[in-house]
């Protein structure tokens, strides 16, 4: 039985898992009014909603702490403050009931947790606020073989919705718009295997402030384009390495477009689509569990002593983790 803590930017959460199977995926995630995250907020909200968010989970799954092999926490990347929240609640935790605890990467985790959808060597396309990637697995290490060069993809909708001032966060709220939308041309920006968004938010910014577009058009184009870039991209990928799957992660991939523009790219070259429930796409304690179990059977825990010794990472890369559990 394993227990998974979330915390590297807006949401705290904990997941139990056993076996590969998921117990309960409790979450309570931090929000603004206005303006981005703040670090030290989140941070706060954390705190504050920790122990209740682990007995909620603890319920749902319907046992008591003492059957709790192992500790999971998000330990990379992310923002500091939050991440430093999870780690001592794991801390703490593991201490108390003298178990071990496992250091989690959250971007390796979206990546593990394809495996509850079947998928088994996939190219992932990782798509959230922060982060915009694709990993595929490539002797011995996740590679990454094109990420953004600026800002995360979730990051840019969102800054693009308060923009247009239709709330927090922003990709619903586009992906309603734009179902009555029709396409308008933008740049579209692709360097070999990478992305970028900030000359498309900068250019969608001037034709609002134009005046001459309608809302409904601007988020359909911004869709059917920086998707498009994601899927070219990812394709790419599939080719590069012959592997036959696409998996989805990150909330973006909530999406209902991308994932249909996913499933028709595939179709066309012939590999399988995957993606995980929406509640395992967006930031969550269960994919943290899961990979935490996977590396808890290899022995990768961390007991006793040894527990003070670890520390947060919020810059570690998809390819600096060393995979030593496949
Ligand atoms: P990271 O995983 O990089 O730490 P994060 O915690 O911000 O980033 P997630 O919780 O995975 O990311 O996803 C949040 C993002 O997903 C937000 O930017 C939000 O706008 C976006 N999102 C959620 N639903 C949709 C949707 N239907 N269409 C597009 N974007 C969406
Ligand atoms: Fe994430």
């Amino acid at each position: 039985m394993i227990l998974g803590i979330e915390s590297t930017a807006h949401t705290f959460g904990i997941g139990i898992v056993n076996e590969g199977r998921i117990l309960c995926n409790v979450k309570d995630m931090y929000v603004t009014e206005k303006g981005g995250i703040i670090p030290i907020d989140a941070a706060k909200h954390h705190v504050k909603v920790a122990d209740n968010v682990l007995k909620q989970a603890l319920q749902k799954a319907g046992i008591s702490e003492k059957d709790i092999n192992g500790i999971a926490f998000s330990q990379a990347p992310g923002l500091a403050p939050c991440l430093v929240i999870g780690m001592r609640f794991a801390k703490k935790k593991a201490l108390e009931l003298g178990i071990p605890i496992i250091p989690v990467n959250h971007c390796v985790a979206h990546l593990e947790i394809g495996r509850i959808t079947g998928a088994k060597d996939p190219v992932l396309l990782y798509a959230s606020g922060a982060n915009t990637q694709i990993i595929a697995y490539a002797s011995g290490k996740y590679r990454v073989f094109g990420e953004t060069l600026d800002i995360g993809v979730g990051n840019f909708i969102d800054n693009f919705a308060r923009y247009l001032g239709i709330g927090f966060p922003g990709g619903p709220a586009v992906q309603k718009l734009a179902e009555s939308g029709k396409y308008i041309e933008l740049p579209y920006s692709i360097k070999g295997m990478d992305v970028s968004f900030s000359g498309v938010l900068t250019k969608l910014k001037q034709m609002k402030e134009s005046g001459k577009y309608a809302d409904e058009d601007l988020c359909f184009s911004l869709q059917e384009t920086i998707f498009a870039m994601l899927v070219e991209s990812a394709e790419r990928a599939l080719a590069h390495t012959g592997k036959k799957e696409l998996l989805l992660g990150g909330g973006v991939a909530c999406n209902i477009r991308l994932q249909e523009m996913c499933k028709i790219m595939c179709k066309e070259r012939g590999a399988k689509f995957f993606a995980p429930s929406l509640n395992l796409l967006t930031d969550n304690g269960a994919m943290i569990a899961y990979l935490g179990e996977i590396m808890f059977k290899k022995n990768l825990g961390i007991e006793g002593k040894d527990i003070e010794k670890i520390d947060i990472n919020p810059r570690e890369r998809t390819d600096d983790v060393v995979v030593k559990w496949k």
